[in-house]
């Protein structure tokens, strides 16, 4: 090649890579670009990725707050239910009683003058027969039949006798009402006593002595309580509860003694009322039965926690209880048991509210 030649080609050449140079710079620039267009489009995808796991995070918390929002409806209506029942059966217990007042009185208010009436009758009787002591044979004949000296006395023990069962009839009347007090929705000053009282007597068909068990025995400790201002038809409902549960405790043991176990050691419930301290009074209602663990006594208080068996139990009790004792009195609600101790439950309530706490008297 001539130099001329090697000249051109060099020049060439330079220009060649000149133009790669720029080519090169400029697809350095185009590079860049795109970096920074796909680190953008990155930054991009974190934030929609970082929404999206924020969003599903509120989703979630949403749900299991309406998880929860349900579960609390369902043992609302439940609640409701239990209360529509109890006031359902607070009205037909006071329509009973009254129904029953009316004809018990006719009996109890009429066996007076049959007393009387009686009484005359057989004096009257007494006379004839001092005036007359000579009679004919078929009088003579009757009196044997009937023996009358035998009805003469058994006369009046049996007036006596009924005159005691309509008194009994009389009272179990009113303790229904009192009971029942289906008409109180407002809260009223009551005699705590006659509420656990009648309470008491409603369950005695499930304390006392049966067949193959032995009565449960109530000791009954009452203080000197002033009238204490609540809802008496749905206390009476907690003492029905907390008793109720103490029944079935002692039952549960009873089951599982010996008739001489059980005699050395009888069922008892004992029920305690004081007050401690200026404007408050304690119920205790307490058992000498199995007691409870602490995971049980953990979960007594929550809505269908039973550990009895499927139909007997419903685990309401004493969630319904702690809401009547804690929310709608103010008071407080308390559980101490361990196994083999027994059970106490204690009810601590304010006795008034303090703009009418001056007007309490005592009973
Ligand atoms: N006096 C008691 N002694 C032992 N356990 C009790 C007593 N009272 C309540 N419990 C326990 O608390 C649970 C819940 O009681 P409750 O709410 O009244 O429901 P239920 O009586 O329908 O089971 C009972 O199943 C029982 O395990
Ligand atoms: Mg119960």
């Amino acid at each position: 090649m001539e130099p001329t030649d090697w000249k051109n080609r060099i020049k060439e050449l330079e220009e060649a890579h000149l133009i790669l140079q720029q080519k090169l710079e400029i697809s350095e620039v185009e590079r860049s670009q795109l970096e920074t267009l796909n680190q953008n489009q990155e930054s991009l995808l974190k934030t929609v990725t970082q929404e999206f796991r924020d969003s599903e995070d509120i989703l979630k918390s949403k749900m299991s707050q309406l998880e929860k929002a349900l579960l609390n409806q369902q043992v609302m209506q439940l609640k409701l239910i239990e209360a529509e029942k109890m006031s359902a059966l607070g009205i037909l217990v006071a329509g009973i009683a009254h129904e029953i007042n009316n004809p018990v009185n006719f009996i109890y208010g009429n066996i007076t003058y049959v007393n009387d009436y009686t009484a005359d009758i057989l004096r009257l009787l007494e006379m004839y027969q001092n005036r007359y002591p000579e009679t004919d044979v078929e009088i003579e004949d009757f009196i044997e039949k009937i023996d009358l000296n035998f009805l003469r006395e058994d006369l009046l023990k049996t007036l006596s006798s009924m005159k005691v069962g309509s008194e009994r009839i009389r009272e179990i009347v009113l303790t229904l009402r009192n009971f029942a007090r289906v008409d109180e929705a407002e809260k009223k000053p009551v005699n705590i006593h006659e509420g656990i009282d009648s309470t008491l007597l409603i369950l005695q068909n499930l304390t006392k002595e049966k067949p193959g068990a032995r009565a449960i025995e109530i000791v009954k400790n009452y203080g000197s309580l002033p009238k204490v201002e609540c809802y008496a038809g749905q206390l009476n409902q907690v003492f029905m509860n907390l008793i109720n549960n103490a029944i079935d405790a002692l039952r549960e043991r009873d089951q599982k003694r010996s008739l001489g176990e059980i005699e050395a050691s009888p069922s008892q419930i004992a029920i305690t009322t004081s007050i401690i301290s200026e404007n408050w009074a304690k119920i205790s209602i307490k058992d000498n039965g199995l007691g409870m663990n602490e995971a049980i006594k953990g979960k007594i208080f929550d809505p269908f926690f039973t550990t009895k068996p499927v139909g007997h139990g419903t685990g309401l009790g004493l969630s319904i209880s702690y809401q009547i004792v804690v929310d709608k009195h103010g008071g407080r609600l308390e559980c101490i048991s361990a196994v083999g101790e027994g059970t106490e439950l204690a009810i601590e309530i304010p006795i008034a509210n303090s703009r009418s706490s001056r007007s309490i008297e005592l009973n």
